[in-house]
């Protein structure tokens, strides 16, 4: 018994995350969607740029986040990680720094494994220099890819790195990305602050891409995988859906479905367009400031799926405020007519232990991407939903 007392509390006094960062999903851009690893500090300085006159940053989006590519294919003779020199030829303390006096907090990108997936110096042995380096850059943000890691054991290899960035002291968002392979939801909530919930997202709404050795997998796909997990998600810790392709190919009606399913989801909204080149649609769905809202809440409860008919789905998600969004989706290639008599249905949720009774309580709904009010609960709410298409509703009690 004194044992167990023992280890009970050591393992809060070396509790290793910052525990009060992303108490919402973290908001942010980066690279890896549109560029791969063709990045360079004028296109990002650039991006930088479009990312506070697009109006992003004042919608909310606060990280700007190097995906894999920035390094130099070797360590320097002490064991540091460098810049690649010509892509960063004023190195990246200058770049952290010009990202800084925007406004915006600093991302980077390396991996658990010997080398990330595109074969750059991995940060398996080096987690504390590695960390250090970082916090002396100014670095706010990790994302840690699980690439060419053999044998390591997942949950190890990401403790080892939290417990690196803590003891480097700079309070750093930690985003595993290890694909869900080894069900981080279930070990992670103090490790880090997000967690992929999946292998990578491609720019396609219904259908998965061939890669060769793999599929990358559509939006519809990845919104399936998430009704199972929705448990272990909330503020601090949150399941990640992987980084929107809002802007990135497909349709305005799926772009918007994307993102709107992803803030029912309350994922981290990480843009992964070319900021310098949004068009007008882009830049409506991405700053939409009520839909983003939903996504914010701080209630932090996921989304769950409450009715699926023919490729119609009614998504719900409580509010703080006694609030709830609902979404409907039509995942058909046919616009689907809705006829709902929001008395008839109970909706109550497992996670938050919310019900709502409609007989008893009266809501009001607005159309967030309409921008209009639509009436209340008290009636029938008659609407006709385009393909791949969405329409989400706040509610709000009266
Ligand atoms: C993995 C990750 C991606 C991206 C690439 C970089 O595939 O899942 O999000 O970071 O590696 O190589």
């Amino acid at each position: 018994m004194p044992f167990l007392f023992c280890c009970a509390i050591s393992g809060n006094v070396f509790a290793q995350k910052f525990e009060e960062l992303a108490q919402t999903p973290p908001m942010g851009w980066n690279s890896w969607n549109t560029f791969q690893t063709n990045i360079n500090e004028q296109m990002l300085r650039d991006m930088v740029d479009a990312y506070v006159a697009s109006g992003m940053r004042d919608a909310g989006y606060t990280y700007f986040v190097l995906d894999d590519g920035w390094m130099a294919m070797d360590r320097d003779k002490d064991g540091n990680l460098v810049a690649d020199p010509k892509k960063f030829p004023s190195g990246m303390k200058a770049f952290a720094d010009y990202v800084h006096s925007k406004g915006l907090k600093f991302g980077i990108y390396n991996c658990a494994g010997t080398r990330t997936c595109g074969g750059y110096p991995g940060t398996h042995g080096y987690e504390y220099q590695d960390a250090r380096l970082y916090a002396s850059w100014g670095v706010d943000y990790l994302k840690y890819d699980w690439c060419n890691t053999d044998s390591i054991n997942a949950r190890d290899a990401y403790l080892t790195m939290s417990k690196a960035i803590r003891a480097a002291g700079r309070p750093m968002v930690f985003s595993l990305c290890e694909w869900g392979n080894h069900q981080p939801w279930l070990w992670a909530k103090n490790i880090g602050q997000l967690w992929r919930t999946t292998t990578d997202i491609h720019a396609g709404f219904d259908k998965d891409l061939n890669n060769g050795t793999w599929f990358s997998y559509s939006v519809l796909h990845i919104l399936d995988l998430q009704t199972s997990i929705r448990q272990y998600a909330g503020p601090g810790h949150w399941n990640d859906p992987d980084m929107l392709e809002v802007g990135n190919g497909m349709a305005y009606s799926e772009d918007k479905a994307h993102f709107s399913l992803w803030c029912m989801l309350a994922a981290p909204l990480i843009a992964g367009n070319d900021l310098r080149k949004m068009s007008d649609e882009t830049k409506s769905i991405l700053t939409n400031k009520d839909v983003v809202a939903i996504d914010q809440d701080s209630l932090g409860v996921e989304a769950y799926r409450f009715y699926s008919f023919d490729g119609l789905e009614i998504w719900v998600k409580p509010l703080a405020n006694n609030g709830v969004a609902v979404c409907f989706l039509n995942r058909s290639s046919h616009p689907q007519n809705i006829n709902y008599e929001w008395k008839d249905h109970l909706l109550t949720d497992s996670v938050s232990k919310i019900t709502i009774d409609f007989n008893k309580t009266t809501y009001s709904l607005r159309d967030l991407w309409a921008k209009k009010d639509l009436g209340t609960t008290s009636k029938t709410f008659k609407y006709t939903v385009g393909a791949h298409d969405v329409i989400v509703l706040r509610l709000s009690r009266l």
